[in-house]
């Protein structure tokens, strides 16, 4: 590729192929959890011609037989659990869609029955965690890809492409975070024998992934944490749920990563001003500003803005929102990515080989903000 090309080609948004692969035979697939987001996946599966969905399981009595009910989806067996399921199917591949406390136990226990995982995000809840779903993929030989759609938008691919072209020079600062005025989730998302994590687990899971992806996943060393619950916790702002809340709405952290680079980090699910910031990435030859959203979900707020010298003038370029294309949504695309993988026996497309740095940097902050002191992120071999 002539020189000229190269440069241009870097901030070509990429064409995603819309027609989903449907030669060979129909994949079975499971889903473990039958609430909020299995609603995604089950919607998703149904569009995809070589997917047949033939089992469901959920802790709570008649809610999968509801669930497969609701979305027309016929000839589904059902389990109280995803053990007896795993145990009783044969399957080529499971949606992990429970709460965040048993991500970890339905991915490893599917792994260890030669099944590959979507798993939803985050990872899990600890660190430890992690590093025991990394060993029973090793083991299995099966992929486990982590459920971060956002990773599929072209205005998240931009952000990785401007930083790998080298337009920002070497990386030394970032600062990323996202937050909603009042944005608390309630569900099984508040308490911590469900979900684990609040805030942090939540959205901050996307916010790392959307800056560290870009820059290639360096290894975290060291995190100093902070986290509160002022507004969960408030009979004054969440009167219907504050007696259950026990996890975080607010989290900030410093973390230094392999590399000498610099990340500072907040996120909310609730505070009271309208954004904790934008995502700004600073390198030695230019910087890129990526706007926050007012109900962070991990997307990209706005046109983004790169920050450079153009012969010695400084100068602002503003990067375009590009537009979605094509028939094929985030959500189908994540899904799909997955089946393909499955399918071929290609990699996992948001694989645990980077995730398991998001997790150790979530795991990192709670641990820290314990301590009440900066630590040192072990991940245990
Ligand atoms: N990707 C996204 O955009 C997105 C959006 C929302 C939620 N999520 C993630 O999806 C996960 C689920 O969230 P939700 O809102 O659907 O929760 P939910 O509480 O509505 O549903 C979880 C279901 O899992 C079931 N369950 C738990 N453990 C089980 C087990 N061992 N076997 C079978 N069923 C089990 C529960 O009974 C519950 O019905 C969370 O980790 C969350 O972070 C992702």
């Amino acid at each position: 590729m002539a020189n000229n090309d190269a440069v241009l080609s870097q901030f070509t948004p990429t064409v995603y192929d819309d027609a989903p692969k449907a030669e060979g035979k129909k994949l079975r697939v499971g889903i473990i959890g039958t609430g909020w987001i299995a609603e995604s996946h089950i919607q998703s599966y149904k569009s995809q011609p070589d997917v047949e969905v033939v089992a469901m399981a959920d802790l709570i009595p008649g809610k999968a037989e509801k669930f497969a009910e609701r979305f027309g989806v016929e000839g589904v067996h059902f389990y109280p659990d995803h053990a007896s399921m795993l145990d009783n199917e044969e399957l080529d591949a499971v949606s992990v869609c429970t709460y965040n406390r048993t991500h970890a136990v339905c991915t490893i226990d599917a792994l260890k029955h030669g099944v590959p995982v979507l798993l939803e995000k985050p990872m899990c809840v600890t660190i430890e965690e992690a590093v025991e779903i990394r060993k029973a993929e090793a083991e299995s030989g099966k992929i486990v890809s982590v459920g971060f759609q956002p990773r599929f938008d072209d205005n998240m691919k931009m952000i990785k492409k401007i930083v790998q072209s080298g337009t920002l020079g070497d990386i030394y600062y970032i600062q990323t975070g996202g937050g909603r005025r009042r944005g608390i989730p309630g569900s099984t998302f508040i308490e911590d024998k469900t979900a684990g994590l609040g805030a942090l687990g939540d959205i901050g899971c996307y916010s790392l992934d959307m800056v560290l992806n870009a820059i290639g996943y360096p290894k975290p060393l060291t995190v100093s944490g902070y986290t509160s619950d002022f507004f969960g916790k408030s009979t004054k702002y969440y009167p219907q749920f504050a007696d259950r809340f026990n996890v975080d709405d607010f989290a900030a952290a410093f973390i230094r990563l392999e590399g000498g680079i610099i990340l500072d980090f907040r996120i909310a699910w609730a505070m009271h001003p309208d954004t904790p910031g934008d995502t700004i990435i600073f390198g030695k030859d230019g910087a890129l500003r990526i706007p926050s959203t007012d109900c962070w979900n991990g997307t990209v707020g706005g046109p983004m803005k790169l920050y450079h010298d153009v012969c010695g003038q400084q100068t602002e370029t503003v990067i375009p929102i590009i537009e979605a294309r094509g028939k094929m949504g985030l959500f189908d695309q994540k899904i799909r990515s997955f089946l393909d993988a499955v399918k071929t026996g290609g990699e996992a497309p948001v694989p645990t080989s980077q995730i398991i740095y998001n997790q150790a940097i979530i795991d990192g902050i709670a641990k820290s903000a314990r301590a009440g002191k900066e630590i040192e992120i072990v991940i245990p071999e």
